[in-house]
């Protein structure tokens, strides 16, 4: 993955080993171990990054943080991050298997990024939560930016 994912394994802010159950954890991902699995889990929900398999490599090498939930040596679960390294740090896509959705992998995930960016410096934390997605990051803690008098704008297309 990125250089600063890599580097973070013996950094003071370096993702935590988070166990689920007895047979599931949190590690950081291995583009080269993890790719097809990653990549299987973006086809699983429909997202259509799974159309650009180049392009979701070279999102892959460029993250800031990027971690698995494997579960009996399966991944089933992803997220990865962007940041500057100082303040800001955008969760760009979290998503698990279909399969085991609800068993607590999702909120594990995000809790190991958060973990990993401290507020204390990382103060501008941002995602876009998908449709229906928005109870989760509620769950979690976090707030809609209009919680604070804030707007977010966006440019996109729809790429459904
Ligand atoms: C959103 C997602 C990552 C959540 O992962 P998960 O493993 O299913 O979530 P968890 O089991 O850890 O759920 C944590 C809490 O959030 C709640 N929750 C999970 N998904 C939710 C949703 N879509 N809407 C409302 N609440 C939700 C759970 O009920 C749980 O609450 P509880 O502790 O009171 O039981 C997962 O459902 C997913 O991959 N969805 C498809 C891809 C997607 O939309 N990703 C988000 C992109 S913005």
């Amino acid at each position: 993955m990125g250089s600063s994912a890599g580097d973070s394994t013996n950094s003071p802010r370096g993702p935590r080993l988070t166990t689920l159950g007895a047979k599931t954890h949190i590690r950081q991902a291995d583009l080269a171990a993890d790719f097809d699995a990653i990549l299987a889990i973006y086809k699983a929900n429909r997202w259509s990054h799974a159309r650009h398999p180049d392009r979701l490599r070279i999102a892959l090498e460029r993250a800031d943080l990027a971690l698995v939930a494997v579960q009996d040596d399966r991944v089933v679960g992803f997220v990865r991050t962007m940041s500057d390294g100082a303040f800001a740090v955008y969760i760009a896509d979290i998503l698990v298997l279909p399969d085991v959705q609800r068993q607590g992998i999702g909120s594990r995930l995000l809790r190991a990024v958060l973990d990993h960016y401290p507020m204390k410096t990382f103060h501008h934390q941002v995602l876009i939560a998908e449709r229906d997605a928005d109870g989760f990051y509620r769950r979690m803690g976090l707030s809609a930016v209009g919680a604070f008098g804030l707007t977010a704008f966006i440019r996109t297309r729809d790429d459904s």
